[in-house]
């Protein structure tokens, strides 16, 4: 895979205008765009077709929690828009993610789809340790909860998570090589950390054993973004 394969740039805006702009001036750089509720809810499901019809794919970063048949049915509607990727959260539990794999798997088939990567939330890269015991109520480290949770996904026949890069070389030796890791919560050298707590430079992430790094704030609100996609791309190729 190319540095420029790596890095998902997160299209964290609200109009449809705006985020096709953003396509057109990275898409050499960059091979998947990141769709989240907020530009999907303000530009609706067009969106979709509109980045693939650029040549380009989309992770739908919706993260489904909700009844098993709900996600089902979800997981169903997102792989007929296209998408290249998608997300649950792991912590929905192992049949949710079962059957909505099942479900992806029999739409695709059936319909002569091209089955999406299906990926589990573990905890979200906002979360920090005092969150996950004091507001959550989870008892055991951040650490074991995330390995657990990637373990509940691999058992489901997910083909990844999503965590943050400091806990990609647990999850990698927990579930195995071929086992996609994407990781979000990525601040380059210039990037404050933001609300995100869990974080990791470009480079540290990728010699972690990250597969994808989900970017937004580090490129798009740098005052040259073409600039901050070499620098990061520079820096997943070196590392
Ligand atoms: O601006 P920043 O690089 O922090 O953006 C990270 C993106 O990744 C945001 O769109 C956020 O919703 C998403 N994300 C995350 N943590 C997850 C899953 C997705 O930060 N666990």
């Amino acid at each position: 895979m190319s540095a420029g394969e790596k890095l998902i740039l997160a299209l964290d805006v609200s109009e449809r205008n705006h985020a096709i702009e953003l396509v057109k001036r990275f898409k050499d750089y960059v091979r998947i765009f990141k769709v989240g509720s907020e530009l999907f809810i303000s530009s609706g499901s067009k969106i979709v077709e509109d980045i693939n019809k650029k040549g380009r794919k989309v992770f739908l970063d919706l993260k489904f929690h909700d009844i098993p048949n709900t996600v089902s049915k979800a997981a169903i509607a997102a792989t007929r828009l296209g998408v290249y990727m998608f997300n649950v959260h792991a912590s929905g539990g192992l049949e949710m993610m079962r059957r909505c794999r099942d479900s992806v798997v029999e739409v695709c088939l059936k319909e002569n789809l091209d089955r999406p990567k299906i990926l589990g939330v573990t905890v979200l890269t906002s979360i920090s340790k005092e969150v996950l015991l004091s507001e959550l109520g989870i008892q055991h480290s951040l650490r074991t909860h995330v390995r657990h949770l990637s373990g509940l996904a691999l058992k489901a026949g997910l083909d990844g998570v999503i965590a943050s890069a400091r806990e990609s070389s647990m999850i990698r030796n927990h579930c195995g090589r071929g086992f996609l890791i994407v990781t979000p919560g990525i601040r380059p050298s210039w990037t404050p950390p933001d609300d995100q707590k869990r974080t990791m430079t470009p480079k540290e992430a990728i010699r972690e054993g990250a597969d994808y790094l989900v970017i937004g704030r580090g490129i798009l609100q740098h005052p040259d973004p073409l600039k901050a996609i070499e620098l990061i791309n520079l820096e997943i190729l070196t590392a």
